[in-house]
């Protein structure tokens, strides 16, 4: 298992005292113990059994409220630490930063979990890696046979503050114990009035906006299309080639891609039209002439085969997620706005993934000026908490009549709680402007590699939202899925968690958590590196 702390007792420096500790595996939260003496304190701490103490010296509070990682105490603290291999590992920034690979992967526990997986859960629902996890923080997961993967997932994009980051934790476990569920729709709480206040501020939109919670992303796009047709009064919705909306009737309709999403689950919605995307890399004509020519297309779909006085409204994701972190080619987005507007169409962005500061601004819209009618977001916004909102401009939301939206859990208050600490976390820190580093850091990496590498077709992305799009490479651009799924496996055998993406399964994404140190990034886009080396 991990190492952690043992038998920590001694002497504290002034001011310094635990915040955390662990006894037999239950945790106590200690804020400022106003009975500690203000120097060389001793903790009441009982040496003879196996605790875990994670210290916070007030030094290191401000401006970073992150505890000091144990193992980097400044020495005046004076505590005698040892490290134990019976503790389990605690999540969160206080989890060593390391990438640790001990067993084979997956190891011999998350084997014998996965045996178990196999005989209680249906084989529809597979992982990625199937490692099973035991903590995870900074930039970091670790599994059940103590291997410490470098974090280049968040769980999709989710963990976008770093996993069990610290005021996500403590709003939430506050909240558990003041009350778990009311439903918004029967008591209302202040929380989520909060939360949408944030959001009301936050969002791009034009003029004063309304916000309204949901549990899933696939929920939040449902609603959108909900208020859509309300307002508009017309049926048809238009997406795009290679979209991912989610797994429900009417947005897997919206979404692209066949296998695995929709293969056998048809009948699907109707009145949903799909208009090509500006995805520059494929585009037949090049990318010079990408956002123009895809622009055109739609605006035909629209007035000539659908007839925009029957579209309702065009949902774009900003940057597509699941498709392969697909960019549109500048100046597509913009035009689509301008198609919509003209026609009495709202325009729908779909923040689900790109959303909450992953980009460097809190929305992707944002980079373009982008001001759609409707925005959903989900994943970063709860720090790994369910909860998705949909903002839109105030007339248009206020046109859905009392009681048609809303649902019996959408926005937990527990979830509210680690929405407001993500917002928190995020100024806290300047996490859109680390999206920007790291997304500079991987940038040239990965540029890097393209240079060395002619299988590398594409790299592309904003902020820590980056891929590579593999292909056979000597001038021939088809997509290698292969490729891909060997290399995603070497890097995960390394101990680097990625993701793969894209309509042919032939792209490689890096969504790190924004927590994530210097130091592993880097080791990250080496493992890769590597991999790709041993490939060729
Ligand atoms: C852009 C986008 N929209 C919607 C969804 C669906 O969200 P959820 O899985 O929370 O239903 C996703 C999920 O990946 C997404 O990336």
């Amino acid at each position: 298992m991990p190492p952690s702390v043992r038998g920590a007792v001694g002497t504290l420096a002034s001011g310094a005292y635990p915040t955390i500790v662990r006894r037999g595996g239950r945790a106590t939260q200690w804020t400022k113990r106003p009975d500690l003496p203000a120097a060389n304190a001793e903790p009441a701490i009982d040496a003879a059994v196996p605790v875990l103490v994670t210290w916070q010296h007030p030094a290191t509070l401000s401006p970073n409220p992150f505890p000091t990682p144990f193992s980097t105490l400044n020495p005046e603290i004076g505590m005698t630490l040892a490290l134990d291999e019976t503790d389990r590992a605690v999540g969160g920034p206080d989890l060593p930063q390391m990438r640790k690979v001990r067993t084979s992967i997956p190891g011999p526990r998350s084997r014998a979990l996965l045996e178990r997986q196999r005989a209680a859960l249906p084989a529809g629902v597979g992982s990625v890696l199937p490692v099973f996890v035991e903590a995870a923080g900074g930039g970091v997961v670790v599994d059940a046979d103590d291997n410490s993967f470098i974090d280049f997932g968040s769980g999709i994009a989710v963990t976008t503050v770093g996993n069990a980051a610290p005021r996500v934790v403590q709003r939430a476990v506050g909240q558990l114990q003041r009350f778990t569920h009311t439903c918004f729709l029967v008591n209302p709480y202040e929380s989520y009035i909060a939360v949408c206040e944030q959001l009301n501020r936050l969002a791009p939109i034009a003029g004063p906006a309304r916000t309204v919670l949901f549990n899933t992303g696939s929920e939040a796009v449902e609603n959108a299309i909900k208020v859509a047709r309300t307002v508009t009064g017309r049926p048809a919705i238009v997406g795009l080639d290679h979209a991912y909306h989610g797994r429900t009737l009417l947005t897997m309709s919206l979404t692209a891609k066949n296998r695995p999403y929709k293969h056998g689950f048809g009948p699907f919605a109707p009145e949903v039209y799909r208009a090509p995307m500006a995805y520059p890399y494929r585009w037949p004509a090049g990318p010079e002439n990408c956002a123009r020519e895809a622009a055109d297309l739609l605006t035909d779909l629209l007035d000539r085969q659908i007839g925009a006085e029957n579209v309702a409204a065009v949902l774009v994701e900003p940057i597509q997620g699941e498709g392969g972190c697909v960019v549109p080619a500048p100046g597509f987005l913009p035009a689509v706005a301008r198609a919509c507007t003209e026609r009495g169409i709202l325009l729908i962005a779909d923040e689900v993934q790109a959303g909450i500061a992953r980009t460097g601004d809190w929305f992707a819209c944002e980079h373009e000026g982008l001001r759609p009618d409707l925005v959903t977001m989900a994943k970063g916004l709860g720090g790994g908490l369910p909860i998705a909102a949909l903002t839109g401009r105030t007339e248009l939301m206020d046109a859905v009549p009392p009681g048609g939206l809303g649902g019996t859990f959408s926005g937990n208050p527990v979830a509210c709680e680690a929405a407001l600490g993500v917002f928190e976390e995020i100024e806290r820190h300047d996490l859109r402007a680390r999206a920007i580093e790291v997304g500079r850091v991987m940038r040239a990496a990965l540029l890097d590699l393209q240079r060395r590498h002619d299988v590398v077709g594409d790299v592309r992305g904003r902020g820590a939202m980056m891929a590579i799009e593999l292909v056979k490479g000597g001038g021939d651009p088809s997509p290698d899925a292969e490729l891909t799924g060997r290399i995603a496996r070497q890097c995960h055998q390394q101990g680097l968690l990625v993701l793969t993406a894209g309509s042919w399964g032939n792209v490689l994404r890096f969504l790190p958590p924004l927590s994530i140190p210097n130091a592993l990034l880097d080791e990250g886009l080496q493992v890769l590196g590597e991999a790709l080396a041993a490939d060729a």
